[in-house]
């Protein structure tokens, strides 16, 4: 990849573990002023620390993805902070957080736990930056107001672990192309970037998913072997770069080769 993000804005939710940190921090290595969104206060400021020690700025938003009101704060916190907003990565998920059952299994509560981050969180951030981006003034060589790019999943395009995941991995896909529709005329793209299985916190072996069921994973992996955070974060740079700027409406899968 060519493409500098010197003198971008970029915000990443999830921005306290995996994909998410790695994402920010990948962004922070480009040049881009990067705002750290997540709940959690102290892994946060440790990505924040990461991104400054590079050189680059940065800033954390304690936000809950599935409040609007932290969803606001957070896009308001980086427009006063860095005065615009050029690309926004929404990447906050969980997975299975009442255990991995059949679908009849799950309570109501238990599927809007899923939903309500996983799916409405994605919609609440769009909203909120979209607002923004339609505000702000065509920008660089391919005239944009602004780039967003959804992490979704595998999942988004086949059936994944867990119904209420895979449910709201198919609704990110849905709002992506959806939002690259509604919003490719005023210059805003819309992306999902859809990993397979990645070494992170969500996908953990004897700790979030059995240990045979990862192992089954990683050997239907092409490439026999997990995915690790920072290749995703690359694939997600493009998606945001100057490298990218007909891409709009796109799924792009970067799975090792578990979807072939
Ligand atoms: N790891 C994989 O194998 C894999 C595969 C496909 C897709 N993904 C997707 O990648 C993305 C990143 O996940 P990861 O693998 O890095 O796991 P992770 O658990 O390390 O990251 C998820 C992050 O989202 C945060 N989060 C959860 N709920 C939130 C909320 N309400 N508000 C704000 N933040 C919230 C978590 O605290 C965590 O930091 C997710 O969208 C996930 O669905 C991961």
């Amino acid at each position: 990849m060519t493409g500098s993000f010197e003198g971008k804005v970029a915000l990443v939710t999830g921005a306290t573990s995996g994909i998410g940190r790695a994402t920010a921090i990948a962004f922070g290595r480009q040049g881009a002023s990067v705002v750290v969104a997540g709940r959690r206060e102290a892994e946060g400021f440790e990505t924040v620390a990461q991104i400054e020690a590079l050189g680059a700025a940065a800033k954390f938003v304690q936000t809950d993805v599935s409040r609007s009101a932290d969803v606001e704060n957070m896009v308001r916190t980086a427009v006063l902070t860095y005065g615009k907003l050029d690309c926004a990565i929404n990447n906050a998920s969980v997975g299975w957080p009442s255990g991995l059952k059949r679908l009849h299994e799950y309570s109501e509560a238990e599927w809007y736990e899923v939903s309500d981050i996983n799916e409405k969180g994605v919609w609440l951030c769009m909203r909120s930056e979209l607002k923004q981006m339609l505000h702000q003034e065509p920008d660089g060589d391919a005239g944009l107001r602004g780039v967003i790019t959804n992490v979704g999943s595998v999942a988004s395009l086949r059936a994944g672990p867990t119904a209420p995941y895979t449910a709201s991995k198919h609704a990110v896909l849905g709002l992506t192309r959806s939002a690259a529709l509604e919003y490719g005329r005023d210059a805003i793209r819309v992306n999902a970037l859809c990993p397979g299985v990645v070494q992170t916190d969500m996908v953990n072996p004897g700790v979030t998913v059995p240990t045979e069921m990862a192992e089954m994973f990683v050997a239907a992996n092409r490439l026999g072997r997990w995915g690790k955070p920072d290749e995703i974060a690359d694939a997600i740079l493009y998606s945001c770069s100057d490298e990218s700027t007909f891409m709009t409406g796109h799924a792009l899968v970067i799975d090792g080769g578990l979807s072939a």
